[in-house]
């Protein structure tokens, strides 16, 4: 699958953020291994701290349908500077996605480029609790 396919994805997703109170709307579209596009947005609630995440939808989401494996995922804000994943997002996507391809983008273009891992140097994960 082309990046732009990807992102065009998560712009599209990002169409449905229930954003009412930042007014920041995000989209996010994870890549399978078995090339299949699970998309989410943004979803906040009058109390603030319940909001979720564009990436934490898109995550739960897919492991909810049973998807276990992932190369990439797309996320896109109407920002001229890249807009990349909350430490919570970078947690649960280490957890459930491992170390994906990380494709940050606006309305117009691509933003940056990383790997996970990078963004989530030293995590605590399963491996510290053998
Ligand atoms: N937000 C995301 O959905 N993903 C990010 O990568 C950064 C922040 C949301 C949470 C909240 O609804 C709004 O953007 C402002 O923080």
């Amino acid at each position: 699958m082309k990046d732009s396919d990807l992102v065009a994805a998560a712009r599209s997703a990002r169409r449905h953020a229930r954003a009412g109170y930042s007014r920041f709307k995000v989209g996010a579209a994870l890549e399978t291994a078995g090339g299949v596009i699970v998309t989410g947005c943004n979803i906040e609630n009058a109390t603030y701290g319940l909001t979720l995440c564009a990436e934490r939808v898109a995550a739960f989401k897919a492991i909810s349908d049973g998807h276990r494996r992932f190369r990439r995922i797309a996320i896109v804000a109407d920002t001229s500077a890249p807009t990349p994943p909350c430490g919570a997002c970078r947690q649960i996507l280490w957890e459930f996605c491992g170390d994906v391809e990380v494709v940050l983008a606006n309305l117009r273009r691509e933003t940056g480029r990383y790997h996970l891992k990078d963004l989530l140097p030293l995590p605590f994960d399963a491996r510290l609790l053998e």
